[in-house]
């Protein structure tokens, strides 16, 4: 007998509970009498109950207020005008004829789920790539470079930028406590105060994997290369005080552009360009190649078009798939590689690890985290596994490997291993080439004069809550980076103190006023 049909009294919009009953009565509890008391036999409302309860996941621990959207991306396949398949052998490359369906997260990283969208802060840029040899995840910012270059101090990090443990509310003087021990983040400081800590939406951002990868060819032969995306929409930042004006009306106004232009069929795309660099230390360079601080300046590391992502499509559900997908940085596809970054294998562990926790440990097995190509393992049972397809590959009854009776075989290679030699003391140090304020200095003065102007304006406004010790170390530090900027960062300070009693609105400046943003990086 089929009983995928419905009986006679259902009909597809009939409310069930999750086993399929009918519900009758969807407004009243059960009760001895209608004052009540409740009875506790009301399985319906017991599951209605308790499933609510359970509604909510743990937060991402940074990044938990995003927005999602599905599409493609289709390489070019060729670098520079040569074939691609010169630097990678990976297919998502190779291969010009596919369309490989993506879908990309955008984020803002420090505060809550429904923080507003207008606070500066880095803006997450994650992609999914579900490839034809599986997933690649480009888990990158909209900004090219990172605060620290160990992970052991993440941590720290974060919780000086999060709100106060006893308070609950952020403080700028413990986040310049933390940043004023820590030189190696002046740069990333110079970037996230001036315009391009407020991008104007996620449209019209860029989008960099920030840290050095590698590309393996057939041959295992391997380049080093950093991934950034340029939106065609061209970009936008906004001043503090056009952010201010829009999060007095809308908090959300990010997630809503992103979501209508997809309504409205002006679908957003992005070019892929990759810079590349010879595999090695690079000792000639006054910077180490696998710092993430640092940028691979344009003129020195030319950007090459690989590729356009379009994005399509809006979520259907957004908890099913903005909540619950799951992006890491040890995703990746043959012919793509790590490199040696430290900050990079120190997120390697991180994401899988949150995974686990925040959505469960078969996270690999919901639709938007699974590939969209054949999976077969022996890795099994866990909360909530429910694959279908066990046993549709081989004798079920051989849940290991090696077996001759029938289980799962190892793949062949596809192309000549990439096998680096490493040796060295184990050791606990500092890189030797980490010149802190070196680019910092050079992006302050690459910026156009209103990014420089908005630059002092906003470090002023946060360092002038901060003790003197902070404001002083943090001049001391904008000092070395470029005469210039420490002075007048001092004098913005000294303006705030004489002038804290006179308390005069600044004017509104608009960043389309003050012409587009610099972008010489
Ligand atoms: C999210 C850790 C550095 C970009 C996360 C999450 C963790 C984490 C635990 C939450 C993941 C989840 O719940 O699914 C770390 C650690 C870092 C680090 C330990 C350094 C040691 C970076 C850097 C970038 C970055 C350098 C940019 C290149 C992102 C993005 C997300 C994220 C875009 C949000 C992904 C999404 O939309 O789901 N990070 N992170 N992180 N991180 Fe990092």
């Amino acid at each position: 007998m089929n009983i995928n049909h419905h009986p006679q009294n259902e009909s597809e919009e009939t409310l069930t509970n999750q086993q399929g009953h009918p519900v009758t009565n969807n407004q009243s509890v059960r009760t001895v009498g209608n004052r009540g008391p409740t009875t506790l036999e009301n399985y319906d409302f017991l599951e209605k109950i308790s499933h609510f309860d359970r509604e909510r996941i743990p937060e991402r621990v940074v990044h938990a207020r995003g927005a999602g959207a599905h599409g493609y991306f289709q390489s070019y396949g060729t670098v520079n005008g040569e074939p691609i398949s010169k630097y990678t052998r990976a297919k998502v490359f190779t291969n010009t004829e596919v369309q490989t369906p993506v879908f990309v997260r955008f984020s803002s990283v420090v505060h809550g789920g429904h923080s507003p969208e207008t606070l500066r802060d880095p803006r997450g840029f994650a992609i999914k790539f579900y490839t034809e040899d599986g997933n690649w995840d480009l888990v990158g910012n909209n900004l090219k470079i990172f605060f620290i270059r160990d992970p052991l101090k993440f941590p720290d990090m974060v919780h000086s930028f999060r709100p106060d443990p006893v308070t609950n509310v952020a403080d700028p003087e413990r986040t310049f406590d933390f940043l004023s021990q820590s030189p190696e983040a002046a740069h990333m400081v110079t970037f996230v105060f001036s315009p391009w800590g407020i991008p104007a939406n996620y449209r019209q951002m860029q989008g960099s994997g920030v840290h050095a990868y590698k590309w393996v060819n057939e041959e295992g032969k391997a380049v080093l290369v950093k991934y950034h995306w340029e939106p065609l929409q061209g970009i936008k930042n906004l001043t503090q005080k056009e952010a201010d004006e829009i999060q007095k009306k809308d908090f959300n106004h990010a997630t809503l552009d992103l979501y209508k232009a997809i309504v409205r069929g002006d679908y957003p795309e992005w070019e892929l360009y990759v810079q590349i660099m010879e595999d090695g230390e690079h000792t000639e360079l006054d910077f180490d190649p696998l710092d993430p601080t640092k940028l691979w300046y344009k003129e020195d590391y030319p950007w090459h078009k690989v590729g356009k992502m379009v994005l399509n499509k809006n979520p259907e559900n957004y908890f099913t798939e903005v909540e619950q997908v799951a992006f890491g940085t040890g995703v990746l596809v043959d012919g793509l590689d790590f490199s040696d970054d430290k900050l990079l294998q120190g997120r390697t562990f991180s994401y899988s690890d949150t995974q686990r926790y925040r959505v469960g440990s078969n996270y690999l097995q919901l639709p938007i985290n699974r590939p969209k190509k054949h999976v077969a393992t022996n890795q099994e049972g866990g909360q909530m596994d429910y694959r279908t397809d066990i046993g549709k590959h081989k004798n079920p009854h051989v849940n290991y490997e090696p077996s001759i009776m029938g289980g799962l075989k190892e793949a062949p290679n596809p192309g000549k291993e990439h096998e680096p030699y490493v040796e060295g003391k184990v050791t606990r140090e500092k890189i030797s080439r980490e010149n802190n304020f070196g680019q910092a200095g050079e992006t302050f003065r690459r910026f156009s004069d209103w990014e420089r102007n908005e630059l002092i304006s906003n470090l002023v406004d946060a360092l002038s809550t901060c003790r003197k010790e902070i404001q002083d170390q943090m001049v001391e530090i904008f000092t070395q980076c470029d005469e210039e900027y420490g002075k007048r960062v001092r004098e913005g300070l000294s303006q705030t103190v004489t002038n804290a009693d006179t308390k005069t609105e600044k004017a509104v400046t608009k960043s389309e006023e003050m012409g587009h943003p610099s972008d010489p990086y």
